[in-house]
């Protein structure tokens, strides 16, 4: 290959003018020894004609061997454009002889085909070389997609809802938005002093069991308080992969999900994704209601039920003690699955809650899950999805076929991060900072926001719920509130179909006391107006 690269360069001597009209007469005059093309691993320099392009070649010489002539050089033109096109970057085209003969186009053609195609950015002479693609793509015109409308069809569900909502906020805004704690809060001395360590092991950037690496798991399989071990536990690349996975590899297009209403927008975005059919029952302050579920499951026969029971996103609620049993027992004597979405576990602000339910779990009902970047960094794409039996084996090969594997250097960082010595103080201190903001928050929405209700005081979590007067138009006062500055979750996403009230979910992970309350002053100046 080498030498055929070298063979291609070498045996044709320097043309003695330069410029690409000036080339094709050297080529008409025969100072340019032409060769058959030959195929050559492509090169950043240029240096020969990829292979890939050969191919691609060959397919243009079959369309313009119908031309057989001089005489359409629009054809010729549009073909050989094409073939530009679907070269990489400074690629070198065949010789001017070469593209007449393989083209059946006469010098002239190909010249004046040339000539336009150089007017137009597409290629370039480099005298003494030769004529290439040019070393990025111009686009002439905006790009043509239309056609893929027609291409695409039309599919519901994928929303715009979950992509607004992992924008980053303008830096000069307050983002009172999302639910990853903002820098001042992630343990970065941690990170740091893990990632280096991560990175420096031997076996850093091998692969590891596709499910992931062993002492994580069973140090998520001992998190839940359950009789798990490792082999019940999946590492995924964060908790919305581990949705994702669930719904789709767990249900079929068409099948019924049972969600709590409201409930995450992400796991909306997922399911809607997986083609369920959601069916939102009611939660109250205490969490989901036990009869509704049940109800639920027995009126649509649904195999997949979707909670959070700590700390609820969006509504905060943690699922009360008594309904705990009464929720397990539904989903049990229905013979369907509870994908229990740990999210919050490292959040409580101030009496500990309830364990998991999956620790009430013997027998594979309960899929848990529970993701790290909450309580570490949103940039720490690990997470833990336990489950048992057949259900196990299918989301183990599904996980499989979604992405092999998770980076091993981030499931080391993880469980070094989490195992670290300085982890349960991280938590302390993050607490208290939470606290301190989320007091902070509900003061001033206590002080200056009289017409609106919070849902409840969270005892744990990043957020609140605010319910917002009957007359509050939210999308406008989103909008709104976005032009002055504060960035504010709109409840309406969170809602499989109509919500009920107007709402926002207001968060305290990211913006620190003194933003929250200028946050909260913002918000009021804007209700007012409108
Ligand atoms: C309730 C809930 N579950 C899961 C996730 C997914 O988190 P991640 O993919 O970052 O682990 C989120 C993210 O905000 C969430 O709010």
């Amino acid at each position: 290959m080498a030498a055929a690269t070298a063979a291609a360069i070498t045996d044709r001597p320097a043309p003695t003018i330069s410029g690409l009209n000036d080339l094709s007469a050297a080529v008409v005059a025969g100072k340019v020894r032409l060769k058959q093309m030959t195929p050559s691993i492509p090169s950043a320099s240029g240096a020969a004609f990829a292979s890939g392009a050969a191919f691609v070649f060959g397919t243009e010489v079959l369309l313009l061997a119908l031309m057989n002539d001089d005489s359409n050089s629009g054809a010729a033109q549009v073909s050989l454009e094409r073939l530009i096109k679907a070269l990489p970057p400074e690629s070198r085209l065949p010789s001017y002889r070469d593209l007449q003969e393989r083209y059946r186009l006469g010098p002239a053609t190909v010249r004046r085909v040339l000539a336009d195609l150089t007017r137009r950015g597409l290629v370039e002479t480099r005298p003494g070389s030769g004529t290439y693609t040019a070393p990025r793509r111009v686009a002439t015109a905006p790009a043509d997609v239309a056609w893929q409308t027609l291409a695409l069809g039309t599919r519901i569900g994928l929303g715009a809802d979950l992509e607004r909502m992992v924008t980053p906020s303008p830096a000069d805004a307050i983002s009172m938005a999302s639910g990853f704690l903002d820098e001042r809060l992630q343990p970065l001395g941690l990170l740091a002093a893990a990632a280096t360590r991560a990175a420096r092991r031997p076996q850093a950037w091998n692969r590891l069991p596709a499910q992931g690496l062993t002492e994580l798991r069973a140090h998520f399989a001992a998190e839940t308080g359950a009789a798990l071990t490792a082999q019940n536990v999946l590492i995924t690349p964060g908790g919305q992969a581990a949705l994702s996975a669930a719904f789709r590899h767990l249900a079929g297009p068409g099948d019924p999900l049972i969600v709590e209403s409201p409930t995450y927008v992400g796991a909306l975005a997922a399911a809607r994704g997986a083609g369920l059919r959601l069916v939102p029952v009611p939660g109250d302050r205490d969490g989901v209601q036990p009869q509704a579920l049940s109800d639920a499951l027995v009126r649509t026969s649904a195999k997949l039920v979707y909670l959070q029971p700590r700390y609820s996103n969006p509504a905060g609620t943690v699922l009360r003690r008594d309904r705990r049993q009464e929720v397990l027992d539904a989903v049990v004597s229905r013979g369907a699955f509870l994908i229990e979405d740990d999210w919050m576990r490292d959040f409580d602000l101030g009496q500990p809650s309830p364990p998991p339910l999956a620790s009430m779990d013997d027998d594979g009902h309960v899929i848990y899950l529970r993701s790290v970047s909450k309580p570490i960094a949103p940039g720490l794409r690990v997470a833990g999805l336990a489950a048992r039996g057949p259900a196990l084996v299918r989301l183990r090969r599904g996980r499989i076929s979604d992405d092999l594997f998770v980076a091993p250097v981030l499931q080391q960082i993880a469980l070094d991060v989490l195992t670290a010595p300085g982890w349960s103080r991280h938590l302390g201190s993050l607490r208290r900072a939470l606290r301190e903001r989320r007091d902070a928050l509900v003061g001033a929405i206590n002080a200056k926001l009289p017409h609106c209700e919070l849902f409840i005081m969270p005892t744990g979590g990043v957020h609140v719920w605010l319910r917002l007067p009957e007359s509050c138009s939210e999308p406008d006062l989103v909008t709104r509130a976005a032009s002055a500055g504060l960035i504010v979750g709109p409840g309406r996403m969170c809602f499989a179909g109509e919500p009920p009230a107007s709402y926002l979910r207001l968060s305290y992970a990211e913006a620190d006391s003194p933003a929250l309350v200028t946050g909260v002053g913002i918000l009021a100046s804007v209700l007012e107006e409108g």
